[in-house]
Parts: structure tokens; C-alpha cells; sequence
């Protein structure tokens, strides 16, 4: 039995899940490119007009020697017009617009966890479970047992319909506000069990939940209020010794 699991094991038996449990994507998935039915470079790809456009202001900005430079913008408007997913034949697309070698654009898109190399829901719920996000609040341990029990799937899997996909994903750079999650481009902080579901039930009908703080809180402010600088601030010369005043 590897140090892992004995780890593992002895964290379940006391009621905790180990650091080293935390669901990951498959190696497979992040690698590697099996041609199927919804993905293969048969099924046709092109940017719309308006994407077009937009992929042209972006290459502006760089020399046109440097036209590849722009590949992750170019990626994400290709993931964004593609649903939320990169498929092999809009990276092939993203090749020739930025004329650099596919294999190039591969390996950025397997590279970078904000593409998605396979399909995801309409709802694409990242859970932050990294260590101030576990400790933070009530604990993301909690949020992802809500989020698990209310749509039934377990991290990188997704719901029959395609409403959600849920995944655990490493610091998303709101620790602050921990425990948080991201859904499509919104962050969801403060969270607790109960706001969780909401947020998600909200979603399932379509309706627009609060983003930020599930809190009192307006942003990534002191929770037990002001703690410091409660005086007002010396002005210029207040601060000197006596005998150069
Ligand atoms: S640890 Fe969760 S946002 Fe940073």
C-alpha cells in the first residue's frame, strides 16, 4: 500500500478527507485526443463575422511577426463561440487564423485548465478546494458535499440534461472570501451550504443569482469590521520629532 493511501485511508477513518484526495481530471482527458462522434476533425468550424472581427482586434495588438501570440485570446473565442468547449476542430481553426503549427495550439489548450477539451453544461460550476478555501468559512469540504448531494454527480462529471458540469478546481484567486466557487464567468464567495444550493436552484430555473459575496460582506472586507486605521491619518510634519518641528 503506497504512503498515499495509507494517508488517504487514515483521514477517512477520522472523519476527514486527506488533502491528497481531491478529485482530478484524468490524465487522459487532459492529454490526450480520441477521435469521436462530437469530436473530430470532420465536423466543420469557422468564426462567425463577429468573431472575426474581434479575433482581428486582438491580433492588432501584437507584431505581425507575432501573430501566435495571440493564441489564448483566440482560444477563448473559440471556446466561447464552441459552447464553452474546445473542440479539435476549432483549435485547428485557431491554427490557421494565427498560421502556426496545430500541434502548437494543442498543447496551450491541454496546458491551461480554463479550456475545455471536452463538453460542458450551460452551468460550468468550479469548486475552489485549495487549503484557504478548506479552512476558510464553514470549508469548501461542506460546499462540495452540497454541491455533490443537490445535483447528484461527483467533480468532473455532468448532469444528463447538460445543465451543470461540476468540477473541483485549484485557487481561483478569491481566497478572502473563501469558500468560493466560479459558474461560466461569475464568482460566488462567502459561501455557505444553504446559499450554495440556492444559487444553484436559482440557476436550474433561470433565474440570475447575486454574484459576489453570499455575505454581508460588499467585497473582500474585514468580516469582524474595521481593525485598523479607525484614527484619522497624520498629515505631513504631525510625525516628526520635537526638535525638528
Ligand atoms: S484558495 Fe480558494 S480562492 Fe484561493
Amino acid at each position: 500500500m503506497s504512503l498515499r493511501s495509507v494517508i488517504a485511508t487514515a483521514s477517512r477513518a477520522a472523519g476527514r478527507r486527506a488533502f491528497t484526495a481531491s478529485a482530478a481530471r484524468r490524465s487522459d482527458n487532459l492529454m490526450m485526443h480520441r477521435d469521436s462522434a462530437h469530436n473530430n476533425a470532420g465536423i466543420p468550424f469557422s468564426f462567425t463575422p463577429a468573431n472575426q472581427k474581434e479575433i482581428e482586434k486582438v491580433v492588432a495588438k501584437y507584431p505581425p511577426q507575432y501573430k501566435k501570440a495571440a493564441v489564448m485570446p483566440v482560444l477563448d473565442i473559440a471556446q466561447r463561440q464552441n459552447g464553452g468547449w474546445v473542440s479539435i476542430s476549432a483549435m485547428n481553426e485557431v491554427a490557421r487564423t494565427l498560421d502556426m503549427p496545430p500541434m502548437r495550439v494543442y498543447e496551450v489548450a491541454s496546458f491551461y485548465t480554463m479550456y475545455n477539451r471536452e463538453p460542458v453544461g450551460k452551468h460550468f460550476v468550479q469548486l475552489c478546494t485549495t487549503t484557504p478555501c478548506v479552512l476558510g468559512g464553514c470549508g469548501s469540504d461542506k460546499i462540495l458535499a452540497a454541491i455533490e448531494g443537490h445535483l447528484g454527480l461527483k467533480s468532473g462529471q455532468s448532469t444528463k440534461d447538460m445543465e451543470f458540469t461540476f468540477l473541483e478546481v485549484e485557487c481561483l484567486g478569491a481566497c478572502s472570501n473563501a469558500p468560493m466557487m466560479q459558474i461560466n464567468d461569475d464568482y460566488f464567495e462567502d459561501l455557505t451550504p444553504e446559499s450554495t444550493i440556492k444559487i444553484l436552484e436559482q440557476l436550474a430555473r433561470g433565474e440570475k443569482p447575486k454574484i459576489g459575496p453570499q455575505s454581508s460582506r460588499l467585497g473582500a472586507e474585514n468580516s469582524a469590521g474595521l481593525t485598523t486605521l479607525t484614527s484619522k491619518p497624520y498629515g505631513p510634519g504631525d510625525h516628526c520629532l520635537p526638535e525638528f518641528q
